[in-house]
């Protein structure tokens, strides 16, 4: 239906004849002449029609997001437009089809829209012919190819697994689907395929990867959807090395590909205590300083009752450094920051401000003699405004973690062209849940373990750690791997760690830990988390932008109206009922 797409015409074309389909973007009419912006997947080229021609009436008819077919000449723009490719040229209309009427769409259908986001989902197929969004699917395409390139020809295969099966142990809550074959029974929907591809190691595939949907009930964070998409990967026969030899070329390749930005191998790689010292989060966004300094030291014989307390009891004072920031925070703003810091159970946040050589702050007075040290230590000059936390170091660490990236945006660190990948690893292997009163797995319960821990598994399972490893990109959690358990005493004398009975463990896992009794090659792997990468290479600030059906952030899809009531009739035939239901 055409010759050209309508983001290829150049000067160069001038004078030929060619015939372009797509979408009116707008129409203007000025002094007579008809403008109208024709878009399709590719841009936008100008058509004009002066009112001499005749096809004038037909593109008088012409409105908003009408389907039409145009056969024109390409010339020479008088007023070029510098901000469109196609900006040097227009195409003067010969002949004129409307393909398809349209309604006056409910949202304006370009990059700068009017439209609400519940709009938005609302009329999504609307939403997706901005150019902005397609650019995001297209990244999102280019990402998978890349990734599928380049572990095909790494010799992995790509395997399914199945969506319908048991629950799994990514920590989250299961979806469960009902049986009508099994009354009374449910699938859970795979939130991983873990124990699969730990499966298909043991059935001696040797390297799979599948590019999968996964499904887990979780509170929704702008970085988290119910279903989302893992680049999901294992390998046999190898250790953490090989692992990160793999997926730095994969991310290398990615970023070549879908960005054509040229990353420095290898990665940065940090022990998971040295990122919560040093950034406070395992997931550290480096692209700015501001780290964490300890002054427990410099406090040592402090006046302030509060910090001797903390010190006596073992806790740590810690603080940040926000260059330059005294005059951006007043007593109110810094109160602001208080509450942030006390959202990770710090009591208080004391801060100091360097002005016109003088330190004020809550705890100026009790500086004396020490300002000069304290001032040497932290590199303080004029205008510079400090924060410190007194706590437990977990909870210091977490606090100024999370102020330090509140102050890195307010303050405009951060550098949105730059993409720092880095590993996270030497994770602790569990953690305690004081609330249950147990220990959980930090990864999976397949976890390996640090060989220089073992002896520690049964009596001090919280001084282990594990072989996992995360890959974190601009301070978010990009993937999560390890190297498994391949021998089954171990994987028992870690579910007796995690407090699972025997009988709980052939219920929950009875069929894997069967399987490791036939021959497990050492094996170990990553999932990556393709939303998450597409979002953060395109810049968009949710996983929604990325996803082209996503659901909303209260898990509903505004467009289908799902979640919805099923007929009587199904839950009759799946013996279900239903209680309190609104309808
Ligand atoms: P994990 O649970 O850490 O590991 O998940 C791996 C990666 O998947 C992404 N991710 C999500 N993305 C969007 N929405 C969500 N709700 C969501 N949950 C997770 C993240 C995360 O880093 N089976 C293991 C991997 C392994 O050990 O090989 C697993 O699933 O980017």
């Amino acid at each position: 239906m055409r010759t050209h797409n309508n983001g290829e015409l150049r000067i160069q074309h001038v004078g030929k004849e060619v015939t372009l389909v797509g979408w009116a973007a707008k129409r203007r009419n000025l002094g007579g002449i008809i403008f109208i912006d024709l878009r399709d997947r590719y841009g936008i080229t100008q058509i004009v029609c002066k009112p001499d021609n005749p096809m004038y009436g037909v593109l008088e008819e012409v409105k908003n997001e009408y389907v039409v077919q145009v056969r024109g000449r390409v010339l020479e723009r008088e007023s070029k437009n510098k901000k469109l490719p196609t900006g040097d040229i227009e195409v003067e209309a010969i002949s004129v089809k409307i393909l398809n009427r349209a309604e006056n769409p409910p949202m304006i259908i370009a990059d700068e829209t009017d439209a609400l986001e519940e709009l938005r989902m609302k009329y999504r197929y609307l939403d997706l012919r901005r150019p902005v969004m397609q650019k995001n699917l297209i990244i999102r395409h280019k990402i998978a190819q890349a990734v599928r390139e380049y572990l095909n020809k790494h010799d992995f295969i790509e395997v399914e697994t199945p969506v319908f099966g048991k629950s799994t142990p990514e920590g989250a809550r299961d979806y469960l689907v009902p049986s009508r074959l099994h009354p009374g029974k449910f699938y859970a929907l795979a939130q991983s395929p873990q124990i699969y591809k730990q499966l298909l190691m043991i059935a001696g595939i040797e390297r799979y990867y599948q590019i999968v949907k996964c499904f887990r009930d979780e509170d929704f964070r702008a970085d988290r959807q119910m279903e989302f998409t893992q680049i999901d990967l294992e390998m046999s026969f190898v250790d953490e090395e090989d692992i990160y030899g793999l997926v730095e070329g994969l991310v290398q390749k990615i970023m070549r590909e879908a960005k054509g930005i040229e990353i420095k191998l290898p990665l940065p790689r940090l022990s998971f205590q040295e990122a919560l010292d040093r950034f406070g989060t395992d997931k550290p966004d480096t692209r700015f300083g501001m780290e964490l300094v300890d002054l427990s030291e410099l406090f040592r014989d402090t006046e302030f009752g509060v910090f001797r307390k903390v010190l006596e009891a073992g806790g740590v004072i810690k603080g940040i450094n926000a260059k330059g920031a005294a005059s951006n925070y007043s007593r109110r703003e810094i109160e602001r920051l208080e509450e942030e810091a006390k959202k990770f159970k710090v009591k208080g946040l004391s801060w100091l401000k360097y002005e016109n050589d003088n330190f004020s702050g809550s705890l100026a007075r009790f500086l004396e003699g020490s300002g000069a040290a304290l001032r040497e230590k932290l590199g303080i000059e004029n205008g510079d405004l400090f924060l410190i936390v007194a706590d437990k170091l977990k909870h210091a660490n977490l606090a100024l973690g999370h102020l330090r990236n509140i102050l890195g945006r307010e303050l405009g660190l951060i550098d949105n062209s730059r993409f720092e990948f880095l590993w996270v690893k030497d994770w602790p292997a569990f953690e305690y849940d004081e609330e249950a009163g147990r220990y959980d797995s930090t990864h999976h319960p397949f976890t390996s373990l640090r060989e220089e821990d073992m002896d520690l598994l049964l009596s001090e399972p919280e001084k282990c750690h594990s072989k996992s490893y995360d890959l974190v990109l601009n301070g978010y959690e990009l993937g999560s791997g390890s190297i498994r358990i391949h021998d089954q005493d171990l994987q028992r004398k870690v579910f007796a760690v995690l407090g699972l009975s025997e009988e709980e463990v052939l219920e929950k896992f009875g069929f894997l830990i069967e399987a490791l009794k036939y021959g497990t090659p050492p094996h170990g792997g990553i999932a990556l988390g393709l939303d998450r990468l597409a979002m953060i290479l395109c810049g968009a600030q949710s996983l929604r932008d990325v996803i082209a059906f996503p659901k909303s952030a209260s898990g509903i899809d505004p467009m289908s109206g799902a979640p919805s009531y099923p007929a009587p009739e199904q839950l009759r035939e799946l013996k279900l009922e239903v209680k309190n239901e609104e309808s």
